[in-house]
Formats: structure tokens, C-alpha cells, sequence
């Protein structure tokens, strides 16, 4: 095989991290791509699937891929029988219960676009969403991954054949059921709001995947585009993003998952 190329989506740069790993532990054996999914769905984009290999990468949102991995997934060409491959990142790790049916309704679109899915792989990092863990905890957690990617950039050079059974009837229900986060996403977001610690820089806007916050008179405004992803309240340079409903779902110290990774390749 002469080349991958890895579709990914990250809300607050875990999976980026993972996906990078894997590009420079394949390399240079073999050319790996990093394509953004977010760029494709800003630019209007038709993925083209110029690579030998295809890989979609994702962090999982309520025991299923975020909708906006979806929106790209209708996109995507007729797979006419293309090899490809799903890596996810999570908090629990895909093959808890409540996660192992998190890919299960990706293949099924993806089968219908008649991809050849050979190979998935789920890795666990500090969670964004609800519970902060110990630094101590989370830096182990981030080792363990840098680890695994060795194992996974071998088996997507090799292409070897790895697919998790079907999921139990339980785990299918609780993905079916986390499906409304993908509405109250919207919710969440529109009750988004900067304090007076805002200092109008308009990163926030910039950086938002689905261009949903719209700077107004210098001060950010929240629309009703949001997935949920996080990435404004933690990225913010003066952590002056709140949010008034689903508040617990926030960490209160924040989340810096890049620098987890630099601490933990010392
Ligand atoms: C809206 C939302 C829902 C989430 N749902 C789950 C989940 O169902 N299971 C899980 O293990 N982690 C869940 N997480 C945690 C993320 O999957 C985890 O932090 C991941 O590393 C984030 O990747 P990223 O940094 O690439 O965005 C959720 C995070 C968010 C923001
Ligand atoms: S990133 Fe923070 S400081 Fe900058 S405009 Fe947005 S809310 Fe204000
Ligand atoms: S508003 Fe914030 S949390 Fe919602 S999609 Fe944009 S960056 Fe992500």
C-alpha cells in the first residue's frame, strides 16, 4: 500500500492528536494524508478518495459519532467497494457498553455507500464532558494511547482485518437514545454566553467548526448551529465563555488535552 488518507473531526484537538501520532509512526513506510472534515464541510467540499486506504477519525458524542461527521458522510462519493477504516476517541473508550455501539450506525451508513470497512480502532483520553479527571490519571490515560497508536499505525499500514462484533441489543438502545444530544446540542449552544472578561479577539468565532458564533459589535453572539464540541469554552484565551444550560457539562478548571500529550511524549 502506497498511501492513507484520514478523514478526521476534533472538537478540542484529542482525536487530532491521536491521528497525528499515527501519520508519523506509519510514515514514512507509507504516505499518510490528514484531512480536515470541518474544512470540507466549510468549503463545500466533495471528498475525493485519492489514497489507496481511507481512514475516519472522531471523537464519539453521546455513544455515537457527532452529527457533523454524518452531514460529511453524506458527501462522501459512491465508495464503490473502498477499503477503509474508523478510529474513535472517547472518555470510556469504545468497548465499554454505553460506547460499543458507537460505530455501529457509522458503518451502516458507510456500507451503504458501499465503503469496505476492514479495520476499527477506539481509543480512550481524558474525558472533556462532565467529569475532570486526576492530572495523574488523565497523563497515564494519554500515555496508554500514545502506546496503542504504535499497535494501530501497524495495523492500518498492514491492513489487517479488525472489526468489533456486533453490538449488544443494549448498547444499540443507548446510542439510539443518545441521539438527542444531537438536539439539544442546539439548546446548549444557544445558551452559550462571553462575560465581561471578553476581550473581542473573535477566536472564538473563527475557530468554531460550524461557524455558529457571529461576532456582533465586537461581543460574540451564539447561534443555533452548535454540536456541542466544546472547543470555544476551552479555547477561549480568557476563558470568558459560559454556558447557562447544561452547565455541569463543562469542566471547571478547563481542558488542555495538548498539553497532557507534550507532558506525557517527555
Ligand atoms: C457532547 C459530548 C458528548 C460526549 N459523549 C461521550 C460518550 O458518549 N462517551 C464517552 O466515552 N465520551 C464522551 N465524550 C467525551 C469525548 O468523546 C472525549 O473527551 C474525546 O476525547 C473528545 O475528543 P476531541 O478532543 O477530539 O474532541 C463526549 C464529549 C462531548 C463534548
Ligand atoms: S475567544 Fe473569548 S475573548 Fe475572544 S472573542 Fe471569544 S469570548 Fe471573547
Ligand atoms: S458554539 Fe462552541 S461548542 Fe458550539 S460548535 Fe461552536 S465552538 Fe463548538
Amino acid at each position: 500500500m502506497k498511501s492513507i488518507s484520514i478523514f478526521y473531526f476534533s472538537g478540542t484537538w484529542g482525536t487530532e492528536e491521536i491521528v497525528k501520532e499515527i501519520r508519523d509512526r506509519i510514515s514514512p513506510a507509507c504516505k499518510v494524508s490528514l484531512k480536515s472534515i470541518e474544512e470540507h464541510i466549510k468549503a463545500d467540499k466533495i471528498p475525493e478518495l485519492n489514497e489507496d486506504y481511507t481512514g475516519f477519525a472522531f471523537p464519539i458524542y453521546a455513544f455515537n459519532a457527532p452529527t457533523l461527521v454524518y452531514d460529511f458522510f453524506k458527501r462522501l462519493p459512491d465508495g464503490k467497494g473502498h477499503p477503509c477504516f474508523i478510529l474513535n476517541v472517547s472518555g470510556a473508550g469504545g468497548e465499554k457498553t454505553s460506547n460499543a455501539a458507537s460505530t455501529h450506525y457509522v458503518k451502516k451508513t458507510l456500507h451503504k455507500k458501499n465503503y469496505d470497512i476492514v479495520y476499527e480502532a477506539s481509543f480512550a483520553l481524558p474525558s472533556n464532558w462532565a467529569d475532570a479527571e486526576p492530572h495523574a490519571k488523565a497523563l497515564n490515560k494519554v500515555k496508554a494511547a500514545l502506546e496503542q497508536c504504535q499497535k494501530t499505525a501497524e495495523e492500518i499500514r498492514t491492513q489487517k482485518r479488525k472489526l468489533r462484533p456486533t453490538p449488544s441489543v443494549i448498547s444499540r438502545l443507548i446510542t439510539l437514545v443518545g441521539k438527542a444530544e444531537h438536539f439539544g446540542a442546539g439548546w446548549f449552544g444557544e445558551g452559550l454566553y462571553a462575560d465581561e472578561n471578553c476581550i473581542s479577539c473573535g477566536l472564538c468565532a473563527e475557530k468554531c467548526p460550524t461557524d455558529t458564533i457571529v461576532m456582533k459589535e465586537g461581543h460574540p453572539d451564539f447561534g443555533k448551529k452548535c454540536i456541542f464540541c466544546m472547543r470555544c469554552i476551552y479555547d477561549c484565551p480568557e476563558k470568558a465563555i459560559h454556558a447557562r444550560r447544561m452547565a455541569f457539562s463543562v469542566l471547571k478548571n478547563g481542558y488542555d488535552i495538548r498539553s497532557l500529550f507534550h507532558e506525557a511524549r517527555r
